[in-house]
């Protein structure tokens, strides 16, 4: 979808569609005020007549309003001007998208941005809406023989800022809105895919066609040689069981000359079946998702190329398929990690954690100022927090703080749990330097703590997105977090 700004009055848009608010109780919003008095106050007389109340969600299509210069008016219900928040502006933005792709309107003039959303001002409002947009006219239909796309779909969508002095503003977050908006299609496209098709290689494909559309990112991929070379035993004894050769996927994103980069490690664990320890067969199909850690460093790292951030950058995929076979690892199996630590596999299934540790201990040649881990890596996780938040755990507070505070403004939740020497005393094992599980409960942290044993030397935090990833269910789906969560802590990095 194109996506620009504008400002101006709404009865003077030439446009196939104009959107304006009607709050609880049938209150116009000043756009809305603005074509009922154009048109000698048929909306106001419609709104008395009852056929909308103004509760969100709420949509009402007219036909060639008096005076105007638009075909149709959408009026969209915004609820209680006091409840505005962005949960609330979200709804209003979903059910306005909505009702545009059955509308016939392939354009339309969006009033929508002078809502007032609590605490948030016009350049955020602009920049969520055109997330909002993107994520609800998403369709994945790579593999339907008839397309599954609307008919007249919306193709662009004018955002309004208040004044002429508002559109340099408007501009910028149009811009950002548009990177973050594509990193989080990339994000969902691959996770998507099934994994007969996303493969290790595939990955590797994918990540050589996004570093040639940028200038400034390089990619190198590291086979399994490269990798044994590396003493990288843990990585690869996850990957021992499948025939598809494991990858290692280094970005370079260079924004700036000399400075320290930060590293985003994700989990790209194709499909997880648990190795020997294999998983139950109800909804093992979603285990395709396991390498949605991976696919939101490269929607990150595509949004903050597309916005040219002076920053430096470097993503690391550790890429491996999980499948039980006569070469597979074995519970108690004994292994060496690149870090010089072994580590006793109890269970096949807690395979996240090994070829995260070899890839973190690789991400300390960089020297980074930051680094955080992007994994599907508990069902814990999803018990603790379930679908709405993901879990950060952090070896550094002013880290999660900053990862906090690119929370709030990308409204991409995250809450912290906590981390301690009690807990990382469950992964003691009698055998090896430690074992991959720690127990039935904590299993969030004990995971946490397993890769802070290898993340010592560095500003360390770990997302566990095991529930926020992808929605199962009659609208199953990648959601592409937490790449907008990601982008703003790295455009905070640029201040
Ligand atoms: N990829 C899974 C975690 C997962 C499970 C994510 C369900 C989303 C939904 C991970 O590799 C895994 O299997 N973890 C185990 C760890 C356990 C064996 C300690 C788990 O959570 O059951
Ligand atoms: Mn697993
Ligand atoms: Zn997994």
């Amino acid at each position: 979808m194109d996506f620009i700004v504008k400002s101006g009055h709404p009865e003077k848009q030439r446009s196939a569609c104009v959107v304006v608010g009607i709050s609880k109780n049938r209150r116009l919003s000043s756009a809305a005020e603005r074509l009922d008095e154009a048109s000698d106050g048929y909306i106001s007389n419609l709104l008395r007549r009852g056929d909308l109340d103004g509760d969100v969600e709420q949509t009402l299509l007219l036909h060639n309003v008096e005076n105007t210069l638009c075909d149709r008016v959408l009026l969209v219900g915004c609820g209680r001007d006091r409840d505005l928040d962005e949960r609330q502006f979200h709804k209003i933005n979903s059910a306005a998208v909505k009702a545009l792709q059955s509308c016939g309107a392939t354009e339309a003039v969006s009033y929508l941005t002078e809502l007032n959303v609590k605490g948030r001002d016009s350049y955020w409002k602009v920049r969520q809406t055109i997330e909002t947009a993107q994520s609800v006219a998403y369709r994945f239909s790579d593999y339907k023989t008839s397309n599954g796309q609307p008919k007249r779909p919306l193709r662009k969508l004018i955002l309004t800022v208040p004044g002429r002095r508002d559109l340099a503003m408007g501009e910028q977050a149009v811009s950002d809105g548009i990177a973050i908006a594509n990193g989080v299609e990339l994000a969902k496209n691959l996770g998507n895919h099934p994994a007969n098709v996303c493969t290790p290689s595939y990955l590797e494909q994918e990540a050589i066609a996004l570093a040639k559309r940028h200038r400034n990112l390089t990619v190198e991929v590291l086979n399994e040689d490269k990798m044994a070379k590396l003493g990288m035993g843990a990585l690869l004894s996850v990957s021992r069981g499948s025939n598809e050769p494991a990858k290692l996927i280094v970005f370079q994103y260079k924004g700036k000359k000399k400075e320290a980069p930060h590293v985003l490690v994700g989990k790209g664990v194709t499909f997880d079946t648990g190795g020997i320890s294999i998983k139950p067969a109800a909804a093992m199909d979603e285990m395709k998702y396991d390498m949605c850690g991976a696919a939101s460093v490269l929607g990150t790292i595509s949004a903050v190329a597309d916005m040219k951030l002076p920053v430096n950058l470097i993503g690391i995929i550790p890429a491996v398929e999980n499948m039980p076979s006569g070469s597979a690892s074995k519970p108690g199996d004994i292994v060496t990690s690149m870090s010089g630590q072994t580590i006793e596999i109890l269970n096949t299934d807690a395979e996240g954690r090994l070829i995260l540790c070899d890839a973190l201990s690789y991400a300390e040649r960089f020297e980074p100022i930051s680094v955080i881990d992007i994994a599907t890596l508990t069902g814990a996780c999803l018990v603790a927090l379930g679908h709405h938040i993901s879990a950060v755990i952090s070896n550094n507070s002013t880290l999660t703080n900053e990862l906090m505070h690119a929370s709030k403004i990308s409204n991409d939740k995250i809450w912290e749990l906590p981390m301690n020497e009690d807990y990382n005393e469950q992964l003691n094992s009698p055998f090896a330097d430690m074992a991959n599980i720690g127990g039935r409960t904590a299993g969030t942290i004990t995971a946490a703590c397993f890769l802070s044993r290898f993340t010592k030397k560095m500003r360390w935090a770990h997302l566990d997105i095991a529930g926020t990833a992808w929605v199962g269910g009659h609208h199953k789906g990648a959601t592409g977090r937490p790449v907008p969560l990601l982008t703003q802590y790295i455009m905070d990095r640029c201040e």
